[in-house]
């Protein structure tokens, strides 16, 4: 099985390091092991969907597509920041962290709370990809985030696809699946993308400081959203929820999406300047 694009479909000399600040790279790298570490995720769904092949085969095909994702991003801040070395960050995010997956059943409570909450990631990633395309001052970057948000839309639509015949088969209430989508989104306190940010960026004699860590990662991620991003993300996600009453309010859910990340941004500011 192969991803929709290639490494060498980019073009690697027209990276211009000069042009990028050192906060979008400290996101960027974080990215790259997030997206890298995608195996895990595999193993994970594998387990909670066991007998379901026709969804475990589609999550096989998903997990290359991801693990790209990182590769492509690592090989880009590489390029830009020849003292990153991606390999080695890696294996240090792999060593202190990961993703519980022997389990037998989702951690949501169900395979349809699952795919739920797996629609409820894509459509915050493709929402972020696209944030940092439009943000993006380096040619490559953009071409990119624009391949991996066109990624993260296709995977909403195929957990989408499975949800829909998870939700004919073991049905979950409206507000259930409003329950474990808002869960989803808010769901940041996770150490996953705090020691993701320590190992990508912070020298590995300093230590690790969840809190600490975390400020630092979402100060720097938060920055990149417009408006339209996070309006985009909520589309996707009252997509997943389901509900005809709570579509015809996606746009003020996209508004409040907004607003809180503005807020939360505002504060982590105030938290990093103290
Ligand atoms: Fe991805
Ligand atoms: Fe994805």
């Amino acid at each position: 099985m192969k991803a929709h694009w290639q490494l060498s479909d980019l073009h690697w000399d027209a990276v211009a390091p000069a042009t990028v600040g050192p906060e979008l790279l400290q996101t960027i790298k974080t990215a790259a092991l997030i997206e890298a570490n995608s195996a895990d995720y595999v193993a994970y769904l594998r387990n909670v969907f066991a007998g379901d092949d026709d969804f475990t085969q589609a999550a096989e095909q998903w997990g290359i597509e991801e693990a790209q994702h990182g590769r492509a991003l690592g090989r880009w801040a590489e390029l830009v920041d020849p003292g990153f070395d991606f390999a080695a960050a890696l294996a240090r995010f792999r060593a202190g962290y990961r993703v519980p997956i022997d389990v037998q059943q989702s951690v949501r409570g169900s395979r349809t709370g699952e795919l739920v909450a797996r629609c409820v990631v894509e459509s915050g990633t493709c929402s972020f990809y696209s944030a940092l395309r439009d943000a993006a001052p380096d040619p490559v970057l953009r071409d990119i985030c624009h391949r991996i948000a066109q990624d993260e839309a296709q995977h909403f639509r195929l957990f989408k696809q499975h949800l829909e015949r998870y939700q004919r088969r073991e049905p979950l209430r409206r507000w259930t699946r409003a329950r474990i989508a808002l869960g989803r989104i808010f769901e940041t306190s996770d150490d996953e993308l705090s020691y993701a940010y320590y190992s990508a960026n912070v020298p590995a004699h300093t230590a690790y400081d969840r809190v600490r860590h975390g400020t630092a990662y979402w100060r720097r991620a938060m920055s990149f959203y417009a408006e339209r991003h996070l309006q985009g993300a909520a589309h996707m996600v009252t997509l997943a929820i389901g509900s005809a009453r709570l579509s015809r309010h996606t746009r003020r859910l996209g508004r409040l999406l907004y607003l809180v990340t503005r807020w939360r941004l505002r504060r982590l500011e105030a938290a990093g300047a103290a």
